[in-house]
């Protein structure tokens, strides 16, 4: 995989899957912009990757906020050149069931996860454009496949996700920007080690390899999706579940 020097912004880079996709493409020689909306959570990212010899930096932004996002955009751009790889990974849930959700349990999901995403590729696109190069992965979700009582607004992001991620594909393929999506199951995080002790049981009954997924399991189809053994792939949905959804 030639990813050397190759740069990259990731998104809801601050613990979890980000900061394990973060360190999957440092440790490949990638140099890595790493954006959250939370300073500590960064710092401790930042830490993890200085000791792996590649340029790094630490960006604090909010993915619901279009200037947000282009100042990022920006900044890496300014510095190293260029974009290469943008992932999409910052999300939250605000799980309730639909004729108990508040409106603004709906709009904060749809605000980050699905605007979130559109507000980085529409930034970072503008860059890859115009060097007929890039490579965008969105990190959606099964639930945005298969639905999920609870996450009425979590699911609907994740599928208006998916839906970008085929649109956009369109777009730019012709200037040589790929578009993918990652559809994990059930990870191993802050996010799923919130869940009641019993729905974490009911889901290990329901994944034939009766197991959670770990971040690094995402991570590397995010560097497939990264380097030229995807050269050809775009528009595509890769889903990452222990066979969940089949
Ligand atoms: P996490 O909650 O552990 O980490 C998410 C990170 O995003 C945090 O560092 C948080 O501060 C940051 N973030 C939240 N809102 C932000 C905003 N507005 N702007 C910038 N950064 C923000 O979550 P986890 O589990 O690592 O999930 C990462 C992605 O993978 C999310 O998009 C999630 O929906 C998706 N996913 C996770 C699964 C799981 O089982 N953990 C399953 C399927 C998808």
């Amino acid at each position: 995989m030639n990813l050397k020097g190759k740069s990259a912004i990731v998104t809801g880079a601050g613990r979890g899957i980000g900061r394990e996709i973060c360190a999957a493409l440092a440790d490949h020689g990638v140099k890595v912009a790493a954006v959250d909306i939370k300073d500590s959570l960064l710092a401790e990212t930042a830490a993890l990757l200085q000791s792996k010899g590649v340029e790094v930096k630490s960006l604090v932004a909010n993915v619901a906020r279009g200037e947000d996002a282009d100042k990022v955009c920006d900044e890496v751009a300014g510095a190293w050149g260029r974009i290469d790889i943008l992932v999409n990974n910052a999300g939250i849930t605000r799980d309730g069931l639909v004729l108990r959700m508040k409106d603004e349990d709906w709009n904060a999901v749809i605000d980050v996860n699905l605007k979130g995403v559109f507000n980085f590729t529409r930034s970072a696109a503008r860059f890859m454009v115009r060097e007929r190069s890039g490579r965008i992965i969105n990190i959606a979700s099964v639930s945005g496949l298969m639905g999920n009582a609870g996450q009425a607004n979590y699911a609907a992001s994740k599928g208006g996700v998916i839906a970008l991620t085929k649109t956009v594909a369109k777009e730019l393929a012709s200037r040589n920007v790929t578009v993918n999506a990652i559809a994990p199951g059930f990870i191993s995080t802050d996010m799923t080690a919130a869940l009641p002790e019993e729905v974490r049981k009911r889901m290990l009954e329901v994944i034939p390899m009766r197991r959670m997924g770990e971040p690094k399991d995402v991570a590397r189809a995010v560097i497939f999706f990264a380097g030229e053994l995807a050269d050809y792939v775009t528009g595509q949905v890769l889903v990452v579940d222990g066979g969940l959804l089949m």
